[in-house]
């Protein structure tokens, strides 16, 4: 992989130096997070996480891998994300307990925030990368909302999970893309690292009697016969893209529900 040299001095900090380049795997000091940010983005603060920004989050003692600070769902678009979960989630009756199951934690940030937005619901998240693991239960030991993180791999550990009986499910998806966007056909969820629509299908039968809300981070453009065959796997869907980004190139969620219609 080529890294590029700005004025002969520190590389260009963009995604391929901090995904696929040697910061891949180093723990990056808050000025290559800003510099990410104001190279990638113009924004220094881009990549706002658990309610603050890096210079915040960065004094709390957090810390973040190059991967998973292009990986992550910063919060502007969790935050989005975890109020449409809410809007749906709450016509269930107010009782209703939810288990909700992050299989990529990731940074953890989604589950965060759905966490924030959802009433009485508690969260679980699976992350297989050991390095990526172990900084994120150290990252998330001091948020106001409890997560119970994992590590292996997402089929292994659901495998070990009975939610108790009555809960709800909400399961946020989404997988490390891979070469599923294709910018003129859209984002092919069979092609995701595992596929959008084999997740799908393996929760529905390990949780058949359950009431489930999926949550699928999607591109602005999805591919029409990937969608199509997700969305015969469901009993209702919507997909809601969201405009954070002025010259494009936006993100959505497809919320789809498996046994109840809102
Ligand atoms: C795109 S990130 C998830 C972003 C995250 N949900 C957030 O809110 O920031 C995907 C993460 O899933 C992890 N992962 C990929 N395949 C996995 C699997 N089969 N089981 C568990 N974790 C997996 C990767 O190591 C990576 O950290």
């Amino acid at each position: 992989m080529r890294e590029t040299l700005r004025d002969g001095k520190a590389p260009l900090h963009d995604r391929a130096l901090l995904l696929h380049g040697h910061k891949r795997n180093a723990v990056l000091t808050l000025e290559e997070v800003r510099r990410y940010g104001s190279d990638s983005f113009s924004d220094p603060d881009y990549v706002r996480l658990y309610g603050m920004s890096p210079p915040q989050w960065y004094e709390r003692g957090i810390r973040l891998l190059g991967r998973t600070a292009v990986e992550c769902t910063r919060d502007p678009l969790a935050d989005r994300i975890g109020r449409d979960i809410a809007g749906v989630a709450a016509s269930l009756p107010a009782a209703t307990r939810f288990l909700v199951i992050d299989p990529f934690a990731g940074s953890c940030n989604t589950l965060y925030w759905i966490l924030r937005h959802v009433p009485w619901s508690r969260g679980i998240a699976f992350e297989f990368d050991p390095r990526v693991y172990e900084l994120t239960r150290r990252n998330i030991e001091g948020l106001d909302r409890a997560i119970e993180l994992m590590n292996g791999d997402y089929r292994l550990l659901l495998d070990e999970r009975h939610p108790s009986a009555g809960d709800a499910m909400i399961i946020f998806v989404a997988p490390p893309w891979g070469a599923a966007l294709d910018e003129v056909e859209g984002l092919d969820l069979r092609r995701t690292e595992p596929p959008v629509t084999e997740i799908v299908a393996h929760i529905e039968r390990m949780y058949p009697d359950r009431k489930v809300l999926f949550a699928v981070q999607v591109y602005e453009k999805v591919d029409a016969p990937s969608l199509a065959e997700l969305d015969a796997k469901l009993d209702w869907s919507m997909l809601k893209v969201y405009d954070l980004n002025a010259e494009g190139r936006n993100h959505g969620i497809l919320l789809g529900t498996k046994g109840w219609t809102p």
